[in-house]
């Protein structure tokens, strides 16, 4: 293996620079390999000045910073570009140049560290010719054949914190608080948060929940003399008669945008006879410096993606079970997302907690 590119896809998640530091030590450390760094996701390929070269001085102090030094874009789809052609805005497939730029750039490996889509994308591109090697990257962790993303940890962390200092005020002031997450279609950054948190009320995409439920449980507490209620969101959650709410639509280029639902479940509990406030977490779940949980799992996934590499296993990705980083293959990763088990043990045990998912 001579030269190995990295690619950062879709949005940031806190771990991505310590996955491409630890693929940029690894890959010259012990392969002796050149390193180039691809910005902006697939954009790299086509844009001018999208190349940089990736040395050991370029990934020094990375380690705890999120985002990513390269770049991210998540409207890179291969398949599904804007362009302006003629004065007009079209969607144009790209695949094509990219697979030519991947040639081009005489990359032995190029390691795609994305979510569902960009690993999608990573598969369709193999198909065509490029070597590719997945490196599993979400806060939502909705990635199949993994048990985690790098991200996760960071992002539950995040709202876990902010479900204590809701606590505080809530009880002071004898509130419900309301706080809407992400995690698109998967309930995980809810259901970790909440349970780590200690809220009484859980809504995820999983369990279609009634309002009526919701506010049994907020005036159950209140009958027992707890005068607050932390009601912990997932962006994608949706009631058993009704749709998910999107704050945008999706087109061809970007997916549709889940949000909105936390303001109306608060907006139900108030007109209950409930005092509540809302928050809605947004980005700053994904920012910020990763925890050690995923600084350890990033840099285990980057190590191992380019050991892979220089097997030349590609179409395959990087993986956590049991503990142990296996590698698995793409398409199987990209054909079952990976949803909340209903009746696994983390709902069991939250439902044992007398935690209401709104449906009963
Ligand atoms: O997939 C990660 C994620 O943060 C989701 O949880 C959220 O729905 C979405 O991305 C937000 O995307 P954007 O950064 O485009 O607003």
């Amino acid at each position: 293996m001579k030269r190995l590119g990295i690619l950062t896809g879709g949005g940031d998640a806190p771990g991505l620079n310590a996955v491409i530091r630890a693929a940029v030590k690894t890959a010259i450390y012990e392969y002796g390999c050149e390193v180039i760094g691809i910005r902006d996701g697939y954009d790299g390929l086509m844009e001018k000045g999208g190349i940089i070269p990736l040395g050991i001085e370029d990934v020094r102090g990375i380690l705890p910073r999120g985002g990513t030094i390269l770049g991210a874009a998540n409207r890179g789809n291969p398949y599904a570009r804007k362009v302006i052609r003629d004065g007009k805005e079209v969607t144009i497939d790209v695949s094509e140049e990219i697979i030519q730029a991947i040639k081009q750039l005489d990359l032995d490996a190029l390691l795609v560290l994305g979510g569902d889509g960009t690993l999608r994308s990573a598969h369709e591109l193999y198909l065509k010719g490029a070597p590719i090697i997945g490196v599993p990257k979400t806060i939502d962790n909705d990635i199949g054949g993994t048990e985690v993303t790098f991200g996760f940890d960071t992002a539950v962390t995040t709202a876990t914190e902010a479900i204590d200092k809701l606590h505080t005020t809530a009880e002071a002031h004898h509130r419900v608080m309301v706080l809407e997450v992400m995690g698109r279609n998967a309930g995980f950054i809810a259901l970790h948060a909440g349970v780590s948190g200690g809220s009484d009320v859980i809504l995820i995409p999983e369990i279609p929940f009634k309002y009526n439920s919701v506010i049994a449980k907020v005036r159950q507490r209140v009958e027992r003399g707890y005068l607050f209620s932390i009601v912990v969101v997932s962006e994608g959650a949706k009631p058993l008669s009704g749709e998910q709410v999107f704050s945008r639509e999706g087109d061809e280029v970007y997916v549709p945008r889940l949000g909105g639902i936390g303001q109306i479940v608060g907006e139900y509990i108030e007109k209950s006879g409930f005092e509540t406030r809302v928050t809605v977490l947004g980005h700053v779940q994904r920012g910020g410096t990763p925890t050690p949980f995923d600084r350890w799992l990033a840099t285990r996934y980057g190590a191992a993606a380019v050991r892979l590499a220089a097997q030349g296993k590609f179409d395959r990705m990087v993986s956590l079970q049991a503990g142990t980083i296996v590698d698995v293959s793409l398409e199987e990763t990209i054909a079952v997302p990976k949803r909340v088990d209903i009746n696994d043990d983390p709902v069991i045990t939250a439902r044992g907690m007398g935690i209401s998912f709104g449906d009963e």
